[in-house]
């Protein structure tokens, strides 16, 4: 929604973000992706790549591709492998790309679009997609729980989310993109979804070993990222009405307090969405499908 007081602690809350990730899915046989792209992809786009380190990484993993990140900011790279790309636009407009795709990847784009710019980019991302290639996103819900009550009704961390998806509302964006990609996303024409859900702790709270080191990350994430999800958003749709700077930096002050807080389990649910454009086969079918139903 907007990069906050600071490229450079944007950019940082970026890496840790992408570390939580990577440490979350450690046990899985590709940690970066669950989509099944086979072995030798050759052109993969990362749509809002931020500090492009997912972009990176999936580069030096498949030699075979070119992979793409694109973003309205340039990340702040000196190097990068010599088949990554990184690009500086704005996805909403059209596509200029000629090459057909066979991965798009989108990670913690919540807030960025209006629900019809949603729409819009799904569409765009199956049509540049090769018939059989495959779309995933990863999103958090903004909103904070814990399942053993540790996490109350006095803490802000238990209204932080609702007040950020109202204000963010205002702002004529959605923060529930975790909600509804899902069906966005079939709604643009793609088949075989699949979902993952995440319970991603907020500290190092877990007792399994591997959580506490998600966990652990989770709390630096929030720690950097903290002033950019809320100062722009508060000072201009804060509620009742747009809060001062200093009061943002107060409540920021006090969220950081609960955030050390050993004693609350908090976690963000997050959800990962993975589907496939219809290969030429179904495609076809389903166009005789159409006309069969559609003849006189
Ligand atoms: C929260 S960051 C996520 C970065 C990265 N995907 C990750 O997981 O670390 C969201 C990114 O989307 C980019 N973005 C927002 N609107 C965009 C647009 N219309 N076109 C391209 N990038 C956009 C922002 O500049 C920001 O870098």
């Amino acid at each position: 929604m907007s990069r906050g007081p600071s490229d450079e602690q944007q950019f940082e809350a970026f890496e840790i973000g992408h570390m939580v990730f990577l440490v979350l899915d450690y046990n899985q046989p590709n940690p970066l992706f669950r989509a099944p792209i086979g072995d030798s992809p050759k052109n993969i786009l990362d749509i809002g790549t931020g500090q492009g380190s997912w972009a990176i990484d999936v580069a030096d993993l498949y030699p075979s591709a070119i992979v793409r990140g694109v973003d309205i900011f340039p990340p702040p790279v000196t190097w990068m492998p010599p088949n990554c790309v990184f690009e500086v636009d704005d996805v909403l407009r059209e596509w200029t790309w000629t090459e057909s795709f066979d991965f798009i990847h989108m990670r913690l784009m919540y807030g960025a679009f209006p629900l019809e710019g949603w729409d819009q980019l799904y569409k765009q991302a199956y049509d540049a997609l090769e018939p059989g290639g495959w779309i995933e996103q990863m999103e958090f819900d903004v909103r904070v729980s814990s399942d053993d009550d540790t996490l109350k009704k006095e803490h802000l961390l238990w209204g932080w989310g609702a007040m950020f998806i109202r204000c963010a509302e205002r702002a004529g964006r959605s923060l529930r993109t975790h909600e509804t990609m899902r069906s966005a996303i079939e709604r643009a024409g793609f088949v075989d979804l699949q979902e993952e859900k995440y319970k991603i702790p907020l500290g190092p709270w877990p007792k399994d070993k591997l959580l506490k080191e998600v966990g652990h990350l989770q709390y630096a994430h929030w720690n950097a990222a903290l002033e950019g999800w809320a100062m722009w958003l508060l000072t201009h749709f804060g509620e009742p009405e747009p809060w001062s700077n200093e009061e943002v930096q107060l409540f920021l002050a006090k969220v950081r307090m609960e955030l050390k807080d050993p004693y609350i389990h908090a976690y963000n649910p997050a959800n990962r969405v993975w589907a496939r454009k219809p290969t030429k086969e179904e495609l076809k079918a389903k166009e005789a499908n159409f006309k069969v139903e559609t003849s006189p």
